[in-house]
């Protein structure tokens, strides 16, 4: 199977085995497929909510995946039912990627007040407007587990494993990942002080914070 290296990443940041993984607003499902193949997880549960892809998706897996264990859920991913599936106590893997922050934030939101005490790992990977989503995962009481920043055909994404238990911080523009030696990153963390600056020219808007945020990481890029 021929993924984006953007699905590859998120594939490879699932390091541990988990009993249930779920591939949320999974599309054809391919980042589900890699773990999958890899069997990584006791079960993959795909979801989404058009009802036309997840039956294409079913027929797929039932003649590739047929020894394979699986679920499609055709369902909003703010209802996903996590209590259903705590035979084990373990930390449920929950992954979002290739949605806009917003949408994003909206749906770990809901996935938390619905389960305050199930423990849950969560592997992200927003479309723009990371800043908010960091933001947001720290208010939802999620620590971070690992981070990293890539660039797939000519974009940038940042991809975010956290989880309600652990304590590490998730820094507002990110830590761990950076690599200020990296043309990349250089790349990136330029443009994202541009597209602030750009921003602070509307009055409606105020990024001040998030401007000052990225242009504080400026000296560790310049002494690298
Ligand atoms: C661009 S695809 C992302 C596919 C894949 N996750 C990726 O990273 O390439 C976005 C998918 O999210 C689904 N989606 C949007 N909102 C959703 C929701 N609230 N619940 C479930 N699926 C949703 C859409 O139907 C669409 O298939």
């Amino acid at each position: 199977m021929k993924v984006s290296l953007r699905i590859e990443q998120l594939s490879a940041m699932v390091c541990k085995p988990y009993t249930h993984v779920w591939d949320c607003c999974c599309d054809h499902g391919f980042l589900g497929q890699l773990l999958l193949e890899r069997e990584q997880a006791g079960c993959v549960h795909f979801v989404d909510v058009v009802p036309a892809l997840m039956q294409q998706l079913e027929v797929r897996l039932e003649q590739d995946y047929s020894r394979h264990s699986w679920l499609v859920h055709c369902l909003d991913v703010a209802q996903l039912p996590l209590d259903k599936y705590t035979d084990d106590q373990a930390p449920q893997l929950i992954m979002i990627a290739g949605v806009g922050g917003d949408l994003l934030v909206d749906l770990v939101t809901a996935i938390r007040q619905a389960h305050p005490g199930l423990p849950l790992e969560f592997l992200l990977c927003p479309v723009y407007h990371n800043y908010k989503v960091r933001r947001a995962l720290a208010g939802l009481s999620l620590g971070l587990v690992n981070e990293c920043l890539l660039e797939d055909k000519q974009r940038f994404y940042e991809i975010l494993h956290v989880s309600t238990e652990s304590a590490e911080p998730v820094s507002a523009v990110g830590d761990r990942m950076w690599d200020f030696s990296s043309a990349v990153h250089q790349s990136y963390l330029l443009q994202t002080i541009s597209h602030y600056q750009r921003m602070s020219g509307n009055p409606r808007q105020d990024v001040s914070a998030e401007l000052t945020a990225y242009q504080g990481l400026l000296p560790d890029f310049v002494c690298s």
